[in-house]
């Protein structure tokens, strides 16, 4: 979705305007700053919502005029300074400059937002990702033999400290072929998430077998251990639990659940590589763990994924059945019904260089939720991400619940920050809302997963984020919930 920014007729107002005005202008842009002029169109200041508050506060009326509020010694540049100048005159602190013709009135306006677009996530290939994808080119090996399949896949294994690790072509199929080994097919049911990303029920269906959702748990937003148990019928073969966003489920509650029902478990780790539970990565723990490495996840490969088994027969079931049931031994001799799931050598070579970058992505990925909870703790309207003693979560997108009660809607907050150059990601849908899924749910209620899905947000996540690029989309969110929060005084002020 995008979005063009803001002219700056959008962003004018007169200094006779009443302060109400402003507000709602404010409150309508989302911008946090308007520039003011006279009644000849000369720029005479320039108003944010901060100095609509500090003016309320000194006791200044709604009604009054903008001038009363607003900052008359603003710095604005010429519409025709060089981009150089407009650049190092934009810092955190000057976010906004006015730009203005030859007789004083604003033309243009040039901010750090314009500049600068933050996506919800975006890959780091800075390492030697080009030079493992040209030495594919330059020796040919660009199909899925070649060096870089295996080293990626011993990478993988070492890393999560399991003894194999199998690739493939995406997460999706990664999770198939995991049931596939697993022997789960018609008549089986198998116990997913509500609150997931479609593909984890979608594999399910595949196989022929039922998904049977469980609703998520208020805590730590994956599925509930207890519902879990309960969901449990003669015909449940396996759990896969999702470690939704980043953030590890319990494994212990649900390991002991698998182990006491006899029950398979696959771990949907698409996105949470490097999460750990009590020391241990999310995807070790099950007898399948799959990861997913599109290219808007933590690690990527552009498409791919891994399975990560601890038990060899089964690994190489799954690795027969990815190479089309071929027998290892017998070239063209099929054993099995099986697929095409490989990953190319060329997918893998990007994969082998994020792999020798993974402590650094996964150390930037820490910092930036860190610095995210310390300057959006206390926030009112704003909950932040699940926090477990026992879990490491990697957040692969930090995600927030926003307050329905706060004056704004999750979605035009999310409407707001991107006309700022701010991209957001609403929470999944409850899969027990959307029609092919209907017909496994029967009479089941997911309180919990409908409402994290209506006011989750996920925020900017990259690993590339600075601090003052956090500290910038977290001054947009709570500028547009200020103003938001001041617009509804105002309005019940003057109803009164
Ligand atoms: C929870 C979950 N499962 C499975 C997948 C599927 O992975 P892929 O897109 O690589 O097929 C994703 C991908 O986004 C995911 O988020």
């Amino acid at each position: 979705m995008t979005q063009s920014a803001l002219s700056i007729q959008e962003l004018t107002v007169r200094a006779g305007d009443a302060l109400q005005i402003a507000l709602q202008e404010l409150d309508r842009t989302g911008s946090g700053f308007l520039v003011v002029v006279d009644a000849t169109g000369k720029l005479v200041g320039v108003v944010t919502d901060g100095d609509i508050r500090r003016a309320l506060l000194r006791g200044i009326a709604i009604g009054e005029p903008v001038s009363a509020a607003m900052q008359e010694n603003y710095k604005a540049l010429s519409i025709d300074a060089a981009p150089e100048a407009i650049n190092a005159a934009l810092d955190t602190k000057i976010t906004f400059i006015p730009l203005i013709d030859a007789v004083g009135r604003p033309v243009d306006y040039a901010s750090v937002n314009r500049h600068r677009r933050y996506p919800v996530m975006e890959p780091v290939l800075d390492g030697n990702e080009m030079e493992y994808v040209q030495e594919c080119i330059r020796t040919g090996w660009i199909s899925s033999q070649g060096r870089f399949v295996a080293l990626f896949e011993s990478m993988l294994a070492k890393f999560h400290d399991v003894p194999h690790a199998l690739a493939v072509s995406n997460g999706t199929v990664a999770l198939h072929l995991a049931l596939v080994s697993l022997g789960i097919g018609p008549g089986d049911e198998v116990i997913v998430p509500d609150l997931t990303f479609a593909a984890t029920a979608n594999v399910v269906i595949y196989t022929g077998a039922k998904p049977v959702f469980v609703d998520a748990d208020p805590q730590s937003w994956n599925m509930d251990p207890e519902k879990v148990e309960a969901a449990i019928t003669p015909r449940t073969k396996a759990l896969m639990p999702v470690h939704l966003y980043g953030n590890p489920c319990d494994m212990d509650a649900l390991c002991a659940i698998a182990r006491r029902h006899g029950l398979k478990l696959v771990e949907d780790a698409a996105e949470s590589l490097g999460a750990s539970w009590k020391g241990k990565f999310t995807g070790a723990f099950g007898d399948a763990g799959c990861f997913s490495f599109f290219g808007n996840k933590t690690l990527t490969t552009g498409e791919g994924g891994v399975i990560l088994f601890k038990d060899a027969a089964l690994y190489e079931r799954a690795r027969m059945l990815r190479d089309h049931g071929m027998s290892k031994q017998k070239r063209y001799w099929h054993l099995d019904i099986g697929y095409n799931y490989r990953l190319t050598n060329l997918q893998a070579a990007v994969g082998v260089a994020q792999m020798e970058r993974v402590e650094h992505i996964l150390e930037r990925k820490r910092a930036v939720a860190r610095h995210y909870c310390e300057i959006l703790a206390g926030t009112r309207g704003i909950t932040l991400p699940p926090a477990h003693p026992d879990a490491d979560p990697i957040f692969w997108l930090f995600t927030i619940l926003i307050d329905p009660n706060i004056g704004i809607t999750r979605d035009e907050l999310a409407e707001r920050l991107l006309r700022n150059g701010i991209e957001t990601r609403p929470v999944f849908f409850p899969m027990h809302e959307m029609p092919p899924y209907q017909q496994y749910c029967a009479e089941a209620v997911f309180p919990v997963s409908k409402s994290l899905s209506r006011m989750g947000l996920s925020l900017p996540s990259a690993a590339t984020l600075t601090n003052s690029d956090i500290e910038n989309v977290v001054a947009n969110i709570k500028a547009i919930l200020d103003v938001r929060q001041m617009a509804e005084v105002a309005r019940i002020t003057l109803d009164s």
